[in-house]
């Protein structure tokens, strides 16, 4: 197996763990990986920069440029703020281009900017993955399986809420739906709540390409951090709550309350997947471009989902933004 060297740009939470991060940073993933040498950090923050590079004792420089052109790695993550990914992405693509480059969500904040920069990439033949977190997890990839093969029977409504801003945090909600249910045929906004920096968050209806509805709904971050789903099937319910750390499943049966009646009762059966869902997300993420890189394995969210998320998020706002002033 090659090791291929890889750099992380933004050491903050999720690029290293900084300030209390609680997932698993890419730093972290990518130093525990035996296909991989972490050889190299970069922030614009010298305090964050040095913390983080002695903690994983390796070169650091605030100029990701310089950087990379002294190291030449296979790998660069991107974590920096959402405002800045495709245009660090561009700029590596055109100076030092690695084999791969594994963005934090979302690519871009406008569909534009995140096709200009996958272009580049194919250009360059350099691959682009992208973290969808979910994707990544046993327990998100256990019940997309379980859809798949009609465990569960045939979706009939789905409903989703989140907050935190479209963009941000809106296309890991609509990722998961893509994730599980394929492609939709069209978008209806019907709400707008507040988000951070400029980041509204709207309610929607979804309609896939099989018929099947989901509702998107906004929730105000100021009032808490919600990100949860409830999936209704003809056999059987699934949802989580608390961003996919608490679990619920369903069978559709026999009423134990109502005679005649048939009713979803929680049932206690779940894989041990369902009780840390993103204790090692990072780790298979970063296990999934080794093996794209070594053997051509298919990425498991490429730059492509990463562009759809955002075209999608587009569609939604533009829409709501188009008819708020004359019919809402
Ligand atoms: N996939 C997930 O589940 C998930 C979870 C958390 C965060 N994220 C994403 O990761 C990104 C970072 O989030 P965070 O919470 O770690 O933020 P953070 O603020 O903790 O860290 C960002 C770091 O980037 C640095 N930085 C900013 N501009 C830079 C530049 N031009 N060059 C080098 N360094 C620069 C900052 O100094 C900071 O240390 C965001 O886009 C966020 O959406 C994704």
């Amino acid at each position: 197996m090659n090791l291929f060297k890889a750099i992380v740009i933004g050491c903050g939470r999720i690029g290293a763990g900084a300030a209390g991060g609680s997932m698993q940073s890419h730093a972290e993933a990518y130093s525990k990986h035996p296909g991989i040498t972490l050889s190299g950090l970069c922030d614009a923050d010298p305090g964050r920069l040095l913390e983080a590079a002695g903690r994983f004792k390796v070169k650091s420089d605030s100029d990701y440029i310089r950087l990379c052109t002294e190291i030449k790695p296979d790998i660069v993550s991107i974590c920096t703020p959402d405002n800045t990914h495709d245009e660090i992405a561009c700029s590596l693509l055109e100076s030092v281009s690695p084999r791969l480059i594994f963005m934090e969500k979302p690519v871009a904040l406008t569909a534009d900017a995140g096709a200009k920069m996958l272009a580049l990439a194919q250009s360059k033949k350099c691959l682009i993955a992208v973290n969808y977190t979910r994707r990544y997890s046993e327990a998100f990839q256990k019940v997309r399986d379980n859809i798949s093969a009609g465990l569960y029977g045939n979706p009939l409504q789905a409903t989703m809420t989140y907050g935190k801003g479209l963009f941000h945090n809106g296309t890991h909600a609509i990722d998961l739906l893509r994730y599980w249910f394929g492609d939709f045929s069209s978008e209806k906004p019907f709400e707008k709540i507040w988000g951070p920096a400029a980041d509204a968050s709207y309610s929607c209806v979804l309609t896939f390409q099989t018929g099947f509805k989901a509702v998107l709904r906004a929730f105000d971050e100021r009032v808490s951090t919600v990100f949860e789903g409830d999936y209704i099937f003809e056999k059987g319910r699934v949802g989580f709550t608390n961003g996919g750390a608490l679990w619920h499943f369903y069978d559709n049966t026999e009423s134990p309350y109502f005679r005649d009646y048939r009713n979803y009762i929680e049932k206690n059966t779940q894989a041990t997947c369902f009780a840390q869902p993103f204790e090692n997300c990072l780790y298979r993420a970063i296990d999934n471009i080794v093996a794209a890189l070594n053997t051509s394995a298919p990425l498991l969210c490429d730059g492509q989902d990463g562009l759809m998320a955002i075209r999608i998020a587009e569609r939604i706002r533009n829409d709501y933004e188009a008819h708020s002033s004359c019919c809402r």
